[in-house]
This record gives C-alpha cells, sequence and structure tokens, in this order.
C-alpha cells in the first residue's frame, strides 16, 4: 500500500452526508494584526503565502495559542484548493483505536459492527486541505491505497525532532510530513506586537459585547509587554475579554501579579470541548521546568556550565531548554525585558 499525500489523481468526491466534519474558514484578524511588525513573522508570511499554492505537506510548528489554526486555514484560504473542503482532525480527541477508521473510513462489514460503509476524512478532504491538528499523539502507520487530491498540513506543538530521539514520534513518517516547515514565534518573542494585539482584542470584544471598556493605560500596557505569556495570544485574548466584561484595570494586573507565580498550577481548561490531560500537565511541566532553569541561572549569574552542572544535565541539553523555554541565552542580553518579566511582573 502507498500513501500517496500531495499526488494529484482521480478519486469520487466525498460522501456529502459528512459534510459537517468539514469546517467553515471562519473569520481572520486582520493580516497586520495576525503577522504584527516583528521580522519573523515576515518571514513566516512571504513563506506561508509562497507555500499556500504549491501541492506540499506543511508542518506548522509553534507552542499553544500562538496561532497555528489561523495559519492552518489561511493556507487554505490562499491555496488553489479553496473553495475545497477544509477537513480539520484533532489527533488527540480521537482514540488511537478509532483513528485509522476515522481518517481512512470503513467498507461495510470490515469488522464487527461496520454496518455501513463510511468515508474517512482524508477522502473528505479530497480537492482540499486536510488539517491533522496536534499530530504528535499520531501513532499510527499512516497508509492509504485510495488515491486522494489532498494538502496535508500538520501542527504540533512538540519538538517532533526530539520525540523522534525518544522513539515516540515515527521518523518516516516525519520526513513525510515536514516537507515546508512554519515555524510560529511565541508572543514572549514578539513584544512589539502586544499593544496592537491589546487594542485590537480590546476594539474587537468592545463590539462584540457591546461594551465600552476604556483603552488601557501605558503602565499597564508596559506590564504585559514584560509578561512571559505562557499561553500566548490566546492567553492574552482571553484577558482581554476579561476586560472588557468586567470593564476594571485592576482585573488585569491582578491577574497578572497571580499568573507570575501560579498559572501553572491553575491552567485555563475550557470544559466545553475536549481536555487533553497530557497537554495540560506538560504545559504545567515546562512552566515549572523555565522556573527552576531561571532561578538556578540567576544563582550561578548566568554561568551556564555550573547551572547545567548544578541541575545534572549536560550543557548542552541545558542551551537546548534554555532556547526552547525562550529564556535570554546570556548574561548579556538577561537585561532584555524578556528576562524582566521572567522574574516577576509583579516586581515591576
Ligand atoms: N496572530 C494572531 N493575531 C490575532 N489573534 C491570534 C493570532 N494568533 C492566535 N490568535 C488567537 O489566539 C487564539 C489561539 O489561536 P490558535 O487556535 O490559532 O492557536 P494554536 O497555536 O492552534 O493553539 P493550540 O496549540 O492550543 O491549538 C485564537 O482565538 C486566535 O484567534
Ligand atoms: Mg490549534
Amino acid at each position: 500500500m502507498q500513501q500517496n499525500w500531495g499526488d494529484a489523481m482521480a478519486f469520487p468526491t466525498a460522501n456529502n452526508s459528512f459534510s459537517s466534519l468539514v469546517q467553515s474558514l471562519g473569520e481572520f484578524p486582520p493580516e497586520a494584526i495576525i503577522f504584527g511588525s516583528s521580522e519573523t513573522m515576515q518571514t513566516l508570511r512571504a513563506r506561508m503565502n509562497k507555500v499556500a499554492s504549491a501541492n506540499v505537506p506543511v508542518l506548522i510548528h509553534g507552542e499553544s495559542g500562538t496561532g497555528k489554526d489561523i495559519i492552518a486555514r489561511m493556507i487554505h484560504a490562499l491555496s488553489p484548493w479553496k473553495s475545497g473542503p477544509f477537513v480539520k482532525v484533532n489527533c488527540p480527541a480521537i482514540p488511537g483505536t478509532l483513528l485509522e477508521s476515522e481518517l481512512f473510513g470503513y467498507e461495510k462489514g470490515a469488522f464487527t459492527g461496520a454496518y455501513g460503509s463510511k468515508p474517512g476524512r482524508v477522502e473528505l478532504a479530497h480537492r482540499g486541505t486536510l488539517f491533522l491538528d496536534e499530530i504528535s499523539e499520531l501513532d499510527l502507520a499512516l497508509q492509504e491505497d485510495k488515491k486522494v487530491e489532498v494538502r496535508v498540513v500538520c501542527a504540533t506543538n512538540r519538538q517532533l525532532e526530539t520525540e523522534i530521539e525518544t522513539g515516540t514520534f515515527r521518523r518516516d513518517l516525519f520526513y513525510r510530513i515536514n516537507v515546508v516547515n512554519l515555524h510560529l514565534p511565541p508572543l514572549r518573542e514578539r513584544r512589539g506586537d502586544i499593544e496592537s494585539l491589546v487594542n485590537y482584542f480590546l476594539e474587537y470584544y468592545n463590539r462584540k459585547f457591546n461594551c465600552r471598556a476604556r483603552t488601557i493605560s501605558p503602565e499597564l500596557v508596559g506590564a504585559l509587554q514584560k509578561y512571559h505569556w505562557p499561553g500566548n495570544i490566546r492567553e492574552l485574548e482571553n484577558l482581554m475579554k476579561r476586560y472588557v466584561i468586567l470593564g476594571s484595570e485592576d482585573v488585569i494586573s491582578t491577574d497578572l501579579m497571580e499568573r507570575s507565580d501560579q498559572e501553572f498550577f491553575n491552567p485555563e481548561i475550557n470544559v466545553d470541548g475536549p481536555i487533553s490531560l497530557k497537554k495540560l500537565t506538560r504545559q504545567a511541566t515546562r512552566e515549572l521546568e523555565r522556573k527552576i532553569i531561571l532561578k538556578v541561572l540567576q544563582a550561578h549569574h548566568w554561568n551556564r556550565k555550573q547551572a547545567a552542572r548544578a541541575l545534572n544535565i549536560s550543557y548542552r541539553a541545558l542551551l537546548y531548554k534554555i532556547r526552547d523555554a525562550g529564556l535570554p541565552p546570556n548574561r548579556a542580553v538577561r537585561r532584555a525585558p524578556d528576562a524582566a518579566a521572567a522574574t516577576s511582573v509583579a516586581a515591576d
């Protein structure tokens, strides 16, 4: 059996009775807001525009809340297949045993209980885009004998290269999905865009909820620019939503102070949707790790060799973790806003 994602071959269009799985693209924030002014985002935008028109698999990588969903939808909207379906598969939400039949469908009688045949989502995405979200949870032999014309976009918030090393992600699958890679920077690496995002969400939710919350003070904007945003743009958006509804700046400042110390014990849980315990735990661990590394680095005056020894990890592992956590690489830049925020917003 050959999997040929990206091959353009004829295949009958998907069964309409499953069209509820085909997502409408929804609305996008203005492009000026999505991409802001940082160089990283401009490069990403250029790359995205180029790749949108080519039928190659795209892997979007970025922390939770950095906009992977938006970029996946934009790629579809900019592609020659934009009038075709956009089919999203939230991989962790589908139990491993069902994933294969969800993706590839089944024929009547294929297994006990298969009373009819059902097209898979791959087939459903024919002449459109198949968006595999949180691909790192995918653990099956992705094979397909039907030739479907579909552009595959995958997203992950994990370092798949590391997962391959530890044996939790398949190398061959990685090479197949990672033809073009788009990396979304965390919000703490695009601090220059925070103010315009704040104003955008303020205006958007004022309009949406018919409220009149006022522009927030420069002092508070300053504090927001220093905060390290583990939940990225989603966290900022939710904070602004709360501000618009409750209408008081105290809400934001109190929130920020508490978050600096406690957010990893008190993650935001959306009980309306699927909850990934694994993901929440991972977030908490990552945040805790970040704090420990920062403390140890400070205690050793940013001597990374000493810090690595104190943490009982290799120097290389520490450098990798520092980069992954978005911490400044060395003492020379530790006075940058990033480091100031990493200590505590309350102290500012
Ligand atoms: N660049 C952006 N400009 C404006 N809003 C954004 C931007 N990026 C993300 N958002 C908003 O932040 C929220 C989270 O974005 P999105 O769902 O795309 O993130 P994600 O990377 O897919 O997160 P997760 O890994 O948790 O699935 C959404 O409400 C989205 O509208
Ligand atoms: Mg997402």
